[in-house]
């Protein structure tokens, strides 16, 4: 059994005293899930929700890393500095990192690489457009987004990984894949990796995320192949995402 997973990324929001209420209302009741619970903070909020959780079941992660060690990369992080703030995920190949920030295949899989280097586990975000999605070419997309990081990889490193299904076209929009829909993604994902190695498709944890709200969270988290959620706009208040992770229970 898949132990699920509900991840919320804050993306940029957040301020001290805000973060601070969240932060309390998720640790008081995270005790009481069945399901893992982790934040995303933007990177200055680390040391913050570090010490907020501490004690706590609830994980901390970032939302993005540095491809390299240390060096002179103006505004970078490395994974070795989020690991030193406590995070145990990194978000790595988000649709918006990929889109507004120029982040290639290449540089998607170099950040796996290097998260898992400093013992972080990654939660690879592979998702197509609208417009390859009506091109029928949804499958396709998230395959080749899926090999560049095996290629690089080997299946072996999906062993302490996770990925995240967002279809694009769903991410802060209020529309959601259908379960069906997100299902077909999820089982040709595991599909992929269970060709190299079944034994780590059967134990990979692959959530969704797009517009998950708690009136739609059950019936996706009850898909077979859907192991949590990675949850944008609803992390950022407290009813709803506690809501979405009793979903997950
Ligand atoms: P929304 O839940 O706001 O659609 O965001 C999803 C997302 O991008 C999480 O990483």
């Amino acid at each position: 059994m898949r132990k699920k997973l509900v991840a919320g990324n804050w993306k940029m929001h957040g301020a001290l005293q805000q973060n601070s209420t969240l932060l309390a209302r998720i640790t008081a009741a995270a005790s009481g899930l069945a399901c893992e619970v982790a934040v995303f903070p933007p990177y200055p909020y680390l040391a913050q929700a570090q010490l907020a959780l501490a004690g706590s079941v609830v994980a901390l992660g970032a939302q993005s890393v540095s491809e390299h060690a240390s060096g002179v990369f103006t505004g970078e992080v490395s994974a070795s500095m989020l690991a030193e703030f406590g995070c145990r995920y990194v978000l790595v190949g988000h649709s918006e990192r990929r889109a507004l920030f120029g982040e290639t295949e290449i540089v998607v899989a170099a950040k796996f690489e290097a998260a898992q280097s400093s013992a972080l586990v990654p939660i690879l975000c592979v998702g197509e457009t609208l417009g390859q999605r009506e091109a029928g070419k949804t499958v396709t997309v998230i395959a080749r987004q899926l090999a560049a990081v095996l290629e690089r990889v080997g299946v072996a490193a999906m062993a302490s990984a996770v990925v995240a299904y967002e279809p694009v076209w769903a991410i802060g929009t209020g529309v959601t894949a259908s379960p069906a829909q997100a299902q077909e993604v999820h089982a040709a994902i595991r599909a992929q990796v269970a060709a190299l190695d079944a034994g780590v498709a059967e134990g990979l944890r692959i959530l969704y995320g797009g517009s998950v709200k708690p009136q739609n969270a059950v019936e996706l988290f009850g898909q077979s192949d859907i192991d949590g959620g990675l949850i944008g706009g609803a992390a950022l208040v407290a009813d709803d995402f506690l809501k979405i992770c009793l979903a997950a229970n």
